[in-house]
């Protein structure tokens, strides 16, 4: 990425190391994570104006204790530790870290000894009665602010040439500097919310001491990445597989503003597929973009090899296979294709570059992760240096509409995961309608936005009912609707008892085969969000 006012982030390992790339997006500035050992002829490479060394679970003395280049500290530009970070500055630059009597982790009260420079126009006044005696010969603190802590380690002499310009009642050194090479360290984590003026903080490095210019907007982001993707495509042709999702709707719409007609999307329809979807995709990219885009429908050939399939990861494997064998022979129509685009995100390229190795909470659902092997396709992958909601972002920039831009996920595997036992043609038409209903009553009820995914699930069930004077045996929708931040955890989300009934009422009336309907409430974990 071709911008001049770059962060580097070395990851210690922190749960928060992408938090800290993303508050220093936030604030415009490009920031990029490499692992803690990369070498110092990439940093050079990369060029950062200031470099921020994240926390880690280590302890400086273990053995095994993740070390950077030292090199990094004789660059010349301004390096901000956190936590793990700042007792890693100690320990290579001749202070002293020793375990902490007593493990901080949570809410502190940070007393600020010097607001200048890092801590610049961070804290409250404290009033006279609590100033506490410090042992350390540092101004009396006039200010103080909350922070998060979560360490078990701490400094207990800072490296020559750094001063504590912060305390707390357990650790002495809680923040330092030395102001003549622009190294400041945290003990604390400023890039979490609970850390009062945390973003100021990160404000502070970024802007008056690494002197960062704001330039990482959307707009630049957009200027850049499709010249770099016209550079590298040059004549060829592109094919994108498009699934409905965001990241690969937005991905297409990126590179179709970069090279126009040389892209073409293909859209398969499995079968499995929500109500109306071929169509809405085709719609938007089609009309709304003036886009190259052939819609297959296939779903004879995926329902075929669905056939008395009833065992879940089964179901995965066919459609996923079968997928790629549909794409694959469609994208062999294009002459001349040599790349294939493809929505990875920056998410994806951190856990597999990281020193942690891939992180085992990551699901691989790509559909299109085994394409490449056969069909020697040269990658396009423009959003792989941004996280999901500045994909959300970009899809706005690019005149997406909404609709497409903050839609719920929907798996690779559509409703054959949501379909318990076999799945027909029948039984996907069924609940193909179930599930329209599901989704149109929680927008009419404003709840869309605030719920992470809902749908409906087809239950194997028959159960006994009673329609006009008729006796039925008919089948079950479970309806399902989760909160979640990340799909990771979920909790079932409160639906109003009158949109229930709302959606049951219709439900049971105008889908015919379904007698009855009840509610999910359980959370993840220890269930799923998915039924299979
Ligand atoms: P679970 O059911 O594991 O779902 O709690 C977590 C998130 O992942 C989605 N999901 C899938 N997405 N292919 C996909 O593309 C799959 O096979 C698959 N299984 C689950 C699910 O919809 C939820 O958002």
């Amino acid at each position: 990425m071709n911008f001049k006012e770059k962060i580097l982030v070395l990851d210690f390992g922190s749960q928060y190391t992408q938090l800290i790339a993303r508050r220093v997006r936030e604030q415009k500035v490009y920031s990029e994570i490499l692992p803690y050992n990369v070498t110092i002829d990439r940093i050079k490479e990369f060029a950062p104006k200031g470099i921020i060394l994240s926390g880690g679970p280590s302890s400086v003395y273990d053995k095994e204790a993740p070390l950077p280049d030292k090199e990094i500290f004789n660059l010349g530009i301004p390096v901000l530790g956190i936590c793990y970070g700042m007792q890693l500055m100690a320990y290579m630059l001749g202070g002293k870290v020793a375990k902490a009597a007593k493990r901080e982790y949570g809410r502190a009260e940070l007393m600020i000894d010097d607001d200048s420079d890092l801590l610049k126009g961070i804290g409250s006044r404290v009033k006279s009665q609590e100033l506490r005696v410090k042992k350390l010969q540092i101004s009396t603190p006039k200010l103080k602010t909350v922070v998060w802590m979560s360490h078990g380690d701490k400094i207990v002499k800072q490296p020559k040439g750094f001063m504590p310009i912060a305390h707390t009642s357990n650790s002495p050194v809680a923040a330092m500097a030395d102001k003549n090479r622009k190294f400041f360290a945290l003990q604390f984590h400023p890039e979490v919310a609970h850390t009062d003026n945390g973003t100021k903080i990160l404000k502070n490095f970024v802007f008056n001491i690494c002197k960062c210019k704001p330039e990482w907007t959307m707009q630049s982001f957009i200027e850049t990445t499709t010249r770099e993707i016209k550079e590298k495509v040059g004549k060829d042709k592109v094919v994108c597989a498009i699934s409905g999702g965001v990241d690969s709707a937005v991905t297409a719409v990126l590179i179709n503003r970069a090279i126009g007609k040389q892209l073409t999307c293909i859209f398969v329809d499995n079968g499995v597929l929500r109500k109306g979807e071929a169509d809405k995709v085709e719609s938007m990219l089609k009309k709304h973009f003036r886009m190259n885009i052939i819609c297959i429908d296939a779903s004879g050939r995926f329902l075929g090899k669905l056939k008395g399939v009833t065992d879940p990861e089964k179901k995965r494997k066919i459609i996923g296979n079968e997928f790629i064998h549909v794409f694959q022979e469609e994208a062999k129509k294009i002459k001349d294709a040599k790349y294939l685009a493809q929505g990875t995100l920056y998410p994806d390229i951190i856990e597999s570059t990281s020193f942690k190795g891939p992180s085992a909470t990551i699901k691989s659902h790509h559909n299109v992760g085994g394409l490449l092997k056969n069909m020697r396709l040269k990658l396009v992958e423009p959003l792989r240096e941004l996280f999901k909601d500045e994909v959300r972002v970009l899809g706005r920039e690019l005149g997406m509409p909404d609709e497409i831009i903050s839609r719920h996920p929907f798996p690779g595997p559509g409703l054959a995961i949501r379909i318990i036992d076999e799945v027909t043609q029948q039984r996907a038409d069924i609940l193909r309608k179930a599930d329209a209903i599901v989704l149109e009553e929680i927008k009419t009820a404003g709840l869309y936005k605030e719920i992470w995914q809902a749908f409906a699930v087809l239950l194997p069930i028959r159960t006994v009912g009673v329609m006009g004077d008729e006796r039925t045996y008919e089948n079950v929708v479970a309806i399902r609707a989760v909160k979640s931040v990340d799909g990771m955890t979920a909790d079932w989300a409160r639906l109003p008892y009158e949109v229930l009934g709302i959606i049951s009422n219709r439900i049971i009336n105008e889908v015919k085969g379904i007698n009855r309907v009840v509610f999910d409430i359980s959370s993840k974990p220890p269930s799923t969000i998915e039924w299979e």
